[in-house]
């Protein structure tokens, strides 16, 4: 197991003892990292509401959520139709098992291609969204939708989390980002966290430019031992990459 850690208690806690024994799809290393940036947006004072779309079962959703401030609330969206009717029922049943209050988040079945950004942003309270993580049906059409669903409703300092890019199975998810990201000029790649498996693959993080460097600094800071140093080359910056097992190709 690789030995990495958010540095937030109750996340350490869920991804060392409960997070692989539940059904899902991310990698305990992304969701430390990711647990690590909620945790120093609290400790920035950067404050709102954390939002997945595709929850599944669960197992990132109760990582990100174990990471709310007081007074916010997680919301996780899902069509909870796979692969079968049982599934939000087990999502529930793990939030509950996992000290997620019923009251600090909101379950919400409905297919996020149905919902406008001002439907999501009254289930939010007209509060941001301070981390999103999407992962829902893997097409260039539903990440388009779903990036532009959110993208309104961003913190200005808030952070955009992509499952399974650069998966082997989806290689045409990636261009629905750069699409998004020519559209949205303001918005940046800030890092690739690679995969640690098939079925535990790479995301993308995304933040305005203004937080682009600080949040380098930060995932710098905390996980110097993944960094791949030839970063991503994203033509005019570099994204980082941060990487389980880091290694150069030797060339000599
Ligand atoms: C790969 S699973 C999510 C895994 C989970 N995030 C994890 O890390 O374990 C994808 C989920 O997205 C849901 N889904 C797919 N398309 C959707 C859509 N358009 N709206 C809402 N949920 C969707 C599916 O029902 C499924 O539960």
């Amino acid at each position: 197991m690789i030995d990495i850690a958010s540095g937030h208690p109750a996340i350490d806690r869920f991804l060392a003892e409960s997070y692989e024994r539940l059904r899902g799809m991310s990698s305990r290393f992304a969701a430390a990292i990711s647990g690590h940036l909620i945790r120093r947006q609290s400790e920035l004072g950067i404050s709102g509401e954390l939002v997945e779309i595709g929850t599944f079962e669960g197992r990132f959703f109760i990582a990100m959520a174990l990471g709310l401030a007081p007074g916010e609330k997680a919301v996780g969206i899902d069509r909870f139709d796979w692969p079968n009717a049982g599934v939000e029922g087990r999502f529930l049943a793990n939030c509950a098992a996992h000290g997620i209050a019923r009251e600090r988040f909101l379950s919400w079945k409905v297919d996020s291609r149905e919902i406008t950004s001002g439907d999501l942003r009254d289930r939010l309270g007209h509060k941001p969204i301070r981390f999103v993580h999407i992962d829902s049906h893997h097409t260039r059409e539903c990440l388009r939708n779903d990036l532009e669903l959110v993208h309104p409703l961003l913190h200005r300092d808030g952070m955009i989390c992509l499952d399974d890019m650069l998966h082997p199975g989806y290689p045409m998810m990636a261009s629905a980002v750069f699409d998004y990201l020519n559209r949205h000029p303001e918005m940046r790649l800030a890092c690739v966290i690679d995969r640690e498996d098939i079925v535990a693959a790479p995301k993308f993080l995304i933040c305005r430019n203004n937080m682009f460097e600080r949040y380098r600094e930060e995932l710098l800071g905390a996980f110097a031992r993944f960094h791949f140093v030839l970063n991503a080359d994203m033509e005019s910056y570099f994204a980082l990459v941060l990487t389980p097992y880091p290694r150069l190709a030797e060339v000599e």
